[in-house]
């Protein structure tokens, strides 16, 4: 006996409808990815930013700082790499990713609000790099040498296998993240 499949051509258009959605939808991730600016996403913010903790919420601001300062000769150093959107792009990716032995963003978050999935327990909390009102405060040389060297006491590790340049791109990611949005 024959056994008719009711509306099975809709069915067809409703499963063809949802593939070309997909479809769009993982064109734009590769676009987004392939073309970082302004207000567009890193593509390790795709994959992360819906679940992990630090991309939502605005943080501790201002924060209240007991870092050790750096010595006066190095507090005074300006970034010295003139800042692009490929250079910028470069320091996102090793904040968000390639930074060893761990990624910054694991502590100081997704959106560096300083809300990262490790920050819970941490006393002092991680710097908050969305807060424009801590960060107009703290000079390049000094986030420089805190990276470069850790905040003893603290959460806050050395990273002594960052090379200088590496570490003034991620200077120049920090600085945007308490930028205005555009
Ligand atoms: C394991 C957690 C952890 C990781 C990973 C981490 N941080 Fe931090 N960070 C902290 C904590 C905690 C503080 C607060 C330290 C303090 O108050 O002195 C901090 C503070 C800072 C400060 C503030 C310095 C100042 O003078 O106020 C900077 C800059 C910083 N981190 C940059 C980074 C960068 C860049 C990375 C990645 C390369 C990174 N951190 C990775 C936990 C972390």
């Amino acid at each position: 006996m024959k056994t008719k499949i009711p509306s099975s051509g809709k069915n067809r258009n409703v499963v063809f409808f949802f593939l070309v959605i997909f479809i769009l939808s993982m064109a734009f991730e590769v676009w987004a990815g392939i073309n970082p600016g302004q207000g567009r996403r890193h593509p390790s913010r795709a994959f992360q930013g819906h679940h992990g903790q630090g991309f939502l919420g605005k943080g501790i601001c201002p924060q209240n700082r007991t870092t050790v300062q750096a010595p006066d000769n190095i507090r005074g150093q300006k970034n010295p790499i003139k800042r692009t959107y490929e250079l910028l792009y470069e320091g996102e990716s090793l904040f968000q990713v390639d930074a060893q032995p761990t990624a910054c963003k694991i502590c100081h978050g997704v959106s560096g609000n300083g809300l990262g999935i490790m920050a819970q327990g941490l006393n002092p909390p991680p710097r908050n790099f969305t807060c424009a009102e801590t960060m107009k405060n703290i000079s390049d040389g000094q986030l420089f040498w805190i990276i470069r060297n850790g905040s003893p006491g603290t959460g806050m590790p050395a990273f002594k296998n960052l090379k200088d340049r590496e570490i003034w791109l991620i200077i120049h990611y920090l600085r945007k993240l308490s930028e205005p949005k555009r």
